[in-house]
């Protein structure tokens, strides 16, 4: 399947992104993470993007369209992919559509994951990544690692990210109202959006997701 997964910051993407690429065994490309792996690794790119993400604002769209057509030609993607975080505005639906036009491919759906603002600033305040992994993600209560600062999965060092500050917070929330929410009308008009409710259990939001999906084909 070849799915976009949209939702405001904290919604889960990233969470649900991990198991259903899982279990739909397509590779899970975000943007996000494809960013902080550029900054841990000081390259150009990822100095251009840092200032922009510390601020809660959007990398231009020129790096970020040419780095996720990158991705997706290296991870072999015309089979199947789990966009998470890309697009983000409608010039990046534009340029995803043009490309899959030239694969002679389509989108199966676009996964738009809702969640009450209030609880995704709690979900991002009490995040915490792995410096080994950014996919080990945990939450001081919802996902508290067995022991505190230490990731479960491999034993890195948990640390809170930079733009997670409840300012920048309060800034990406805006610009996902502003810049990203209008490609679910872009989406919708092709008849490819699937809402589900973000709320309640890990498990439970995944089922779902996985029903949702399967009723799109
Ligand atoms: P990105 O990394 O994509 O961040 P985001 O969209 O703001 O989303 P988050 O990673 O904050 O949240 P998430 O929805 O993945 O939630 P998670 O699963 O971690 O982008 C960061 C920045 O990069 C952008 O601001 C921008 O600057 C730049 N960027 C990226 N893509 C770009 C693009 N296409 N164009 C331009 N710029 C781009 O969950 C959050 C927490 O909640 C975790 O602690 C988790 O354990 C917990 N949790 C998850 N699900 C549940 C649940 N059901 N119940 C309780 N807790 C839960
Ligand atoms: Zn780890």
């Amino acid at each position: 399947m070849r799915i976009v997964l949209v939702g405001p910051p904290g919604a889960g993407k990233g969470t649900q992104a991990t198991r259903l690429a899982e279990k739909l065994r397509v590779p899970h490309i975000s943007t996000g993470d494809l960013f902080r792996a550029n900054i841990s690794q000081q390259t150009e790119l990822g100095k251009l993007a840092k200032s922009y993400m510390d601020a809660g604002n959007l990398v231009p769209d020129e790096v970020t369209i040419a780095m996720a057509k990158d991705r997706m030609e290296q991870a072999d993607a015309v089979n199947g992919f789990l966009l998470d975080g890309f697009p983000r505005n409608v010039s990046q639906a534009e340029a995803l559509d043009e490309l899959l036009n030239t694969e002679g491919i389509k989108l199966d759906a676009v996964l738009d994951l809702e969640a009450p603002e209030e609880e995704v600033v709690k979900r991002i305040a009490g995040r915490r990544i792995c410096r080994n992994d950014s996919a080990h993600v945990f939450h001081v209560s919802y996902k508290k690692p067995a022991k505190e600062g230490v990731c479960d999965v491999c034993g890195g060092e948990l640390y809170q990210r930079d733009d997670d500050s409840e300012a920048t917070v309060r800034t990406r929330l805006e610009v996902y109202h502003t810049q990203t929410e209008p490609i679910i009308d872009y989406y919708k008009a092709q008849g490819l959006v699937v809402t589900i409710e973000a709320m309640g259990p890990v498990d439970e939001v995944t089922t779902r997701a996985l029903a949702a999906l399967k009723r799109e084909g």
